[in-house]
């Protein structure tokens, strides 16, 4: 029998390995867009489900449902509505704009562009125009009458409802990760909120969050570009010296 305090530090060990793999998985988890061809096994999927599961949410009520699309002719469907999406986000970067961003008061004025004319103009994009055979397709629903959105009200761009729904987003990539796979979250496809819910026969107290695909990827991805801790964290104010 192994020494209890042999135990304890294989323990601590374990644990240390188990961490640095997490923050390991975190700097290096990207967005993944092009999959090999391979299936995914719906067993892979229901263990991603299983892990992602334990994201937080406000006053944890999981306001968050998935419906996995796997009809092709809902897959054309939805890569349809995407690119209609697509589009329209196009037309905006094309401009020099952020998509619908709200305005420096915090509100949306209204489109910055011809929307119309958008979604008429195509606008060519691999992942756009293959979605349907993405090897796996999650359409991601938030039910509303659920979300504790504290910043209601507050006459600008609500932000706190999502953040019931997407930390399950982030657990989904990173469970997903450590099953070899690869995936990115869109949400141009909220766009076509109307049509999606049509299709997929979703409950008017629900909104479309987003739309998650995951396959193995077909490349290894390069090393992620992001800001410094000192240009986003300060001490004590928002001017204050960097936290770096
Ligand atoms: C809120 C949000 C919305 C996004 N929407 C889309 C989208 O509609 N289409 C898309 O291809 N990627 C989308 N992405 C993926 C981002 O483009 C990607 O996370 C970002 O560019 C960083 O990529 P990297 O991790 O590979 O550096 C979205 C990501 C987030 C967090």
């Amino acid at each position: 029998m192994r020494h209890a305090n042999t135990q304890v530090v294989d323990q601590v060990i374990d644990v240390t390995l188990r961490l640095v793999e997490l923050t390991e998985a975190m700097r290096t988890t990207a967005a993944v867009r092009a999959f090999a061809p391979e299936p995914v096994h719906d067993d892979v999927l229901r263990r991603v489900l299983d892990e992602a599961r334990f994201a937080p949410s406000g006053g944890n009520r999981q306001p968050w449902r998935v419906v996995v699309v796997e009809r092709p002719e809902l897959r054309a469907a939805i890569r349809d509505a995407y690119r209609l999406g697509w589009s329209e986000y196009v037309a905006h970067v094309v401009s020099g704009l952020v998509p619908f961003a709200p305005g420096a008061d915090g509100r949306w004025d209204g489109p910055a562009v011809d929307l119309e004319q958008a979604r008429a103009t195509p606008a060519p994009d691999e992942f756009a125009d293959h979605l349907d055979s993405v090897p796996i397709m999650l359409m991601l629903l938030a039910h509303l009458p659920s979300l504790a959105v504290t910043d209601n009200g507050l006459g600008r761009q609500s932000i706190v409802g999502g953040a019931s729904v997407y930390p399950f987003v982030q657990n989904l990539l990173l469970a997903a990760r450590a099953e070899g796979l690869g995936g990115v979250m869109t949400t141009v496809i909220c766009r076509q909120e109307a049509e999606v819910k049509r299709l997929l026969g979703v409950p008017a107290q629900f909104a479309v969050a987003g739309m998650v695909v995951l396959g193995r990827p077909a490349r290894q991805v390069g090393r992620l570009r992001r800001r410094e801790v000192g240009e986003f964290a300060f001490r004590d104010a928002f001017d204050g010296a960097p936290f770096a």
